[in-house]
């Protein structure tokens, strides 16, 4: 039986989609829905496009109540019946009551070489820094930001001249790579990190 899994994305959604279409054949899971805080992330009309079930849940009315707003997926969630969680450019924090209950169920790609640069502005701090190598990583998610066991990482070369915008391109272009190849793996019940 194919792992059924659910996408979350605030934006474009290039990582959902890099996931979604590497979901065929003999792939060992199947996207069964895609999470938006965001009705106007370009991702949820594509994935709509594609079939595939969209849950919109905009988290502005909940103000500051973050357990208010996750009782709201939990409950969009619950006729999916999921086995996995991909975090895909979900840009709300999680608080430990909605992530407990999904750890080791639930992955996200951050860009950074983690431990390095949890948070935001990832690429414009390791130019800061003058890190001559920059990446991203594929980790289990655990209450803390951007922490958890690391299922995998891809490296590109920091190179003369890069902005923070170029290098996020370079990185992106590893992000589309690096997660399917994780979530591949992982949903085979394989948790040896993937290297790129
Ligand atoms: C990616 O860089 C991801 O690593 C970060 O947010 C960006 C999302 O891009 N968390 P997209 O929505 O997948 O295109």
């Amino acid at each position: 039986m194919s792992k059924r899994v659910g996408i979350f994305i605030s934006g474009g959604g290039s990582n959902m989609r890099a996931l979604v279409q590497d979901m065929t054949g003999d792939h060992p899971a199947r996207p069964a829905v895609v999470v938006s805080n965001n009705e106007d992330s370009g991702g949820v009309g594509w994935a709509r496009q594609q079939g595939i079930a969209t849950e919109v849940i905009d988290h502005r009315p909940f103000g500051k109540d973050r357990p208010a707003f996750e009782a709201a997926i939990t409950a969009a969630l619950a006729p999916y019946d999921l086995d996995i969680i991909c975090l895909a450019g979900f840009m709300r924090v999680l608080t430990a009551g909605f992530v407990t209950p999904w750890e080791g169920r639930m992955l996200n790609i951050h860009p950074s070489l983690l431990p390095k640069y949890k948070g935001l502005n990832t690429h414009a701090r390791a130019l800061e820094a003058g890190d001559t190598e920059h990446g991203c990583t594929s980790h289990l998610v655990t209450p803390a930001l951007d922490d958890g066991p690391i299922l995998g990482q891809a490296r590109v070369p920091v190179k003369a001249g890069d902005t923070p915008e170029i290098l996020a391109e370079r990185v992106l272009i590893q992000e589309h790579k690096l997660y399917p190849a994780v979530l591949r793996r992982f949903a085979s019940g394989n948790t040896t990190p993937v290297m790129l």
